[in-house]
């Protein structure tokens, strides 16, 4: 297993290549997969399928789209009724992010299906509004993410082998997927040492795949006594991929979500891609029977994946709309 400044590299080839790979080759890579899970949580992977081009496109749009006036971008922003779209800030526990955001589900038109108590009778469409903005801004959105579904599910597949899993184990929870894909534009920042791009936090999905450009700037907090920051180094086209909460709690604990972060440059603007797989909104989150018995009980209490995520989100546009009324 390779290492580019500490998290491991993976070469996929064995379930990517178009010549059949030997039940040895994929047996290694299982395994190594197994251990960058349990010693990283995060790792990169190269020849993973996915076509530069798919990528390229994408990284254009996005350049092209955050390179707009503000009040251009603002037409499309996000709102009560709309997961899509864009967000002048985000927050990280509070502190806002040094970042401009546009986020595409890859879903749509949906309802977010909650009935049981009084909070969620109400009614969320995930909608993408203004489909035709910018030109063929939708198409390409909508080709890479299904690039990433692909490559989503071959890793998810690897992953439920680590763990001693049927290969298919996680895909019932993906059939109602609410996925998305979301641009992240990082403007220069005249004082670095005073903001961050993304303030420390874990990733709530299952899993999230991530671009980044040449740029550099993400931190993996290592899992060792002494708590580093790791810099996660640039490989062109290598893409990024990191577990997050629900593969946690589904594999009991054995996997865990790792906190990262996103530093700033005074000289560099930077442009990142993640791709944040998470299960159908009806999703009870709980430890998967076969990794739990008598002497490894449940370290996590079930809860409902589309609550939570649309909590998240209504916490998030409260934010947004007070800091708006303060300027
Ligand atoms: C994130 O973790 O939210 C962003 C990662 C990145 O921009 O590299
Ligand atoms: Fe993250």
């Amino acid at each position: 297993m390779e290492e580019a400044q500490g998290i491991p590299v993976i070469d996929l080839s064995p379930v990517t290549s178009t010549n059949p790979s030997s039940p040895s080759a994929i047996e290694a890579l299982v395994k190594e997969i197994g251990s960058a899970c349990k010693e990283w949580g995060f790792f990169q992977v190269t020849n993973h399928g996915v076509p530069l081009s798919v990528k390229q496109n994408l990284e254009e749009a996005s350049k092209e789209f955050f390179g707009q006036s503000l009040e251009e971008k603002k037409k499309v922003s996000r709102d009560e009724t709309s997961a899509s779209g864009y967000y002048e800030s985000e927050h990280t526990k509070n502190v806002r992010d040094w970042k401009e955001v546009f986020d595409f589900l890859a879903k749509e038109p949906t309802v977010f299906p909650l009935n049981s108590d009084e909070h969620d009778h109400r009614i969320i469409h995930w909608t993408n509004k203004n489909p035709q903005y910018p030109p063929h801004f939708r198409d390409i959105l909508r080709e890479y993410i299904k690039e990433m579904e692909k490559l989503g599910y071959k890793l998810l597949e690897l992953i439920a082998l680590s763990l001693g899993l049927e290969a298919k184990r996680f895909e019932e929870f993906f059939r109602e997927q609410t996925s998305f894909v979301r641009l992240n534009y990082y403007p220069r920042c005249p004082c670095p040492h005073l903001a961050l791009g993304v303030g420390p936090h874990k990733d709530s999905g299952a899993l999230t795949i991530l671009a980044q450009d040449d740029v550099g700037g993400l931190q993996v907090k290592r899992k060792t006594q002494d708590q580093e920051w790791i810099q996660v180094q640039p490989i062109p086209h290598a893409y990024i991929i990191n577990l997050a909460d629900i593969i946690q709690v589904w594999s009991n604990g054995a996997y865990e979500s790792v906190e990262h972060r996103v530093t700033v440059n005074s000289e560099k603007e930077r442009f990142s891609i993640p791709y944040f797989m998470f299960p159908a909104h009806d999703t009870e989150v709980k430890p998967l029977e076969e990794l739990i018995n008598e002497h490894n009980p449940p370290k996590y209490r079930p809860y409902n994946s589309g609550k939570f995520l649309l909590k998240r989100f209504e916490t998030n546009f409260q934010k947004h709309k007070e800091e708006n009324l303060q300027i």
